[in-house]
């Protein structure tokens, strides 16, 4: 037998029904926010990640499914949608010819992670993103979007948490009093700390080695190197949160482990999900879209994992068994009406299934209960010869009499 690659998972009937509803309940939030699907490719050029994820990201360093196709293109298996998102938004033109640049986009994301619970090689995200936006406003709106999300899923005891990394302006002091503070320590830290003191010092605060962790607790916070600017758009953003009732708390950790981000970056944290307990992560990236060879628009943004939605959900909500009846044949003659009975079912927009290999009525019975079908529908014998159908009521077993002609009809208002 050869297996699922490790990382990888199927999503099979009983889980899909979980998915198709986390699915569907973010679709109609976007839609209701203004929010247009966007589709990209899953390969893109390798450099549309290295320049957007970034350089000094532990995406881009180690997780990459890259590879070199048959034409001799170095191509990259998305590890994140949003450098896609930004060249098509670009590519396209989209700011000229979308009445807002609002959008979202859902599908498969690849990362050579090691594989844990709520952590996987191929996994899912919804991912929002707006481009050509300053104002606050647009921080909480895309904030509260995500809040929507989780709530209208049921998700109890989330947690937003916020913060600010500044912008090109205020971020050099920023980073200049990160390697002042680390000083001495720096040679004590992880293998990966000291590349990313070098490459990008704000990507120190993405380490999880547990020995490393006294040293970055001491390291300053970014909020307090905001430039004037920085600061009064993080308050705004703020304030808006907490006119709009959501609550949130402020995380000096949250750099966030993609290189792109300006201003204000936001997580909401859910429980019982262990050690991968971000259900989404986002924020602002005003530089992204010239660094990609676009015009000069700011971008804020974020994706939740599909993977960690379904895990969140409560139990209740899973989604109800479909109505549906079931045909139960009696003979040959029998068998002949009941498929055109089932085709008649169908084409009037009813759910209504047929055993075609067990012959007995019994075996066709347990069928029918195994589906949980509403209603069975017994054809054959002299019953048909008199033109009628039984209608076996399967929660109680009551059994009665229709005319043939009148079924479809009665079927429907008993599952409708
Ligand atoms: P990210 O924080 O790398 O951000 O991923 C967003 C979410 O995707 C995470 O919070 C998590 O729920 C899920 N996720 C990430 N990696 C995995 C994995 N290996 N297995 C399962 N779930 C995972 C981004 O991807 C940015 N593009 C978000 C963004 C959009 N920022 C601005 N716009």
């Amino acid at each position: 037998m050869i297996a699922a690659i490790r990382g990888t998972h199927d999503i099979l009937p009983g889980e899909v029904e979980k998915w198709q509803l986390v699915e569907e309940t973010a679709r109609q939030l976007c839609a209701r926010y203004g929010y247009l699907e966007l589709r990209t490719p899953i390969i893109e050029h390798e450099e549309l990640f290295a320049k957007g994820t970034g350089e000094s990201t532990d995406i881009v360093q180690k997780e990459m499914y890259s590879f070199t196709d048959k034409g001799g293109e170095r191509v990259t298996m998305r590890p994140e949608a949003t450098p896609s998102m930004v060249r098509a938004f670009v590519e396209h033109n989209l700011e000229q010819t979308l009445p807002a640049a609002k959008l979202f986009a859902m599908g498969p994301m690849f990362r050579y992670e090691r594989p844990q619970k709520g952590r996987y090689r191929q996994f899912h995200q919804l991912d929002v993103e707006v481009f050509g936006v300053n104002d606050p406003a647009i921080d909480a709106e895309v904030i509260d979007l995500a809040w929507m999300l989780i709530a209208a899923l049921g998700i109890e005891r989330a947690e937003l948490v916020v913060n600010s990394v500044g912008c090109a302006q205020c971020r050099p002091a920023f980073q200049e009093a990160l390697l002042k503070a680390l000083g001495d320590d720096l040679p004590r830290l992880c293998e990966d700390c000291q590349r990313r003191a070098r490459t990008n010092p704000l990507r120190i605060y993405d380490c999880k080695v547990e020995a490393d962790q006294p040293i970055i607790d001491r390291l300053p916070h970014s909020i307090d190197y905001l430039c004037e600017p920085c600061a009064t758009h993080f308050r705004d953003v703020r304030a808006h949160l907490d006119a709009f009732g959501i609550p949130w708390s402020l995380s000096h950790r949250l750099v966030r482990g993609l290189d792109y981000y300006t201003r204000t970056t936001f997580e909401i944290l859910g429980q019982a999900l262990g050690a991968q307990n971000a259900l989404l992560g986002g924020g602002r990236y005003d530089g992204l879209v010239k660094d990609l060879g676009g015009p000069d628009r700011p971008g804020i943004g974020f994706a939740a994992g599909l993977e960690r939605l379904v895990l969140a959900l409560p139990a209740s909500a899973a989604p109800a068994v479909p109505a549906r009846a079931f045909v139960v044949a009696i003979g040959d003659d029998g068998r002949r009406e009941a498929l055109v009975l089932l085709r008649e079912l169908r084409a009037a927009g009813l759910a209504a299934q047929m055993e075609f290999e067990a012959k007995g009525v019994r075996a066709q019975m347990k069928r029918a209960d195994r589906l949980q079908a509403r209603v069975a529908l017994i054809v054959g014998g002299d019953e048909l010869a008199r033109g009628e159908v039984t209608l076996r009521t399967m929660a109680n077993g009551d059994q009665r009499s229709a005319p043939r002609a009148d079924i479809v009809e009665i079927v429907r208002g008993l599952l409708t």
